[in-house]
């Protein structure tokens, strides 16, 4: 079943990425990390397909951050909706990323590609992650600076926000990686788990005792990660029995 809500606004970052708000309905209840499906009447066909939200648990609208595939069946329509539109949101939301899932831990590290920072941008706005974690690290990893997403939200707005700046400024760290320009931080995600973090950045390298891991990024970036997890000992969480990291494949075949 979906509510049918009401596109507010829309923002596009590059020819590949744009996020856009729609209206909640009052009903709608999420956990910090769960996606729904979201998507389109086409003549009389529903098309849907799994999104994050982007947005907070508390926000009157919902978010979603979204890749356009020219050839994606719901992604060729999506990227051209504008305030006014109407789109189906699925009254289910679900999924691991969740802080339940993890066990209590010192560092929340969340590590994603792409539109997997998705997830990531409602879990650093939830109070209580802050709560049961002394720091979160965001890890975003893209092949360019034009795609990372939100970085001026992330630096600038969220630290001055009213409800949750304060957290933000006491407790996330936020390490955007570029791998295929110059940049301030470069290298795959990866690589900063073998290889250490830009020293500047004062991160200490995973330690099983201390640290929490959430994933979420393509197939091939998460069998990699959870590869280097599973030889540190990490084991994966769920919501029977928590771990020490949890994934979600960012949902890209749009
Ligand atoms: P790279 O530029 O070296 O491929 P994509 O757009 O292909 O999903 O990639 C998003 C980011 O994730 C890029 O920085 C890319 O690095 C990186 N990436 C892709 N595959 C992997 C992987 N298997 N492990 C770690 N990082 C990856």
């Amino acid at each position: 079943m979906q509510n049918t809500e009401v596109v507010t606004t829309v923002q596009h970052w590059t020819d590949r990425l744009f996020s856009f708000t729609v209206t909640r309905d009052p009903s709608f209840r999420f956990v910090a990390g769960q996606f729904t499906m979201i998507g389109l009447d086409v003549e009389g066909r529903k098309l849907m397909r799994a999104y994050s939200m982007a947005s907070a648990t508390y926000d009157e609208h919902l978010e979603f951050f979204s890749i356009k595939v020219p050839s994606g069946p719901l992604t060729s329509r999506l990227q051209h909706i504008k305030p006014g539109d109407r789109i189906l949101v699925g009254r289910k939301p679900t999924g691991t990323l969740v802080a339940d899932n993890l066990k209590p831990g010192r560092r929340l590290f969340l590590l994603g590609t792409g539109t997997g920072l998705a997830p990531f941008m409602s879990i650093i706005r939830e109070p209580d992650v802050y709560d049961r974690f002394e720091q979160i690290v965001l890890v975003h990893g893209c092949r360019h600076v034009s795609e990372l997403a939100y970085e001026d939200f992330i630096t600038k707005t969220l630290p001055a926000d009213e409800f949750i700046g304060e957290q933000v400024r006491n407790q996330l760290v936020y390490y955007p990686t570029v791998t295929r320009e110059a940049f301030r931080h470069t290298g795959r995600i990866t690589t900063l788990l073998t290889e250490g973090f830009d020293p500047a950045s004062a991160l200490p390298p995973l330690s099983l005792e201390q640290d929490r891991v959430m994933l979420c990024g393509s197939p091939a970036f998460l069998a990699d990660v959870v590869a280097l997890l599973e030889q540190r000992g990490f084991a994966e969480g769920n919501s029977s029995h928590p771990g020490d990291y949890v994934i979600e494949k960012a949902f890209v075949e749009k």
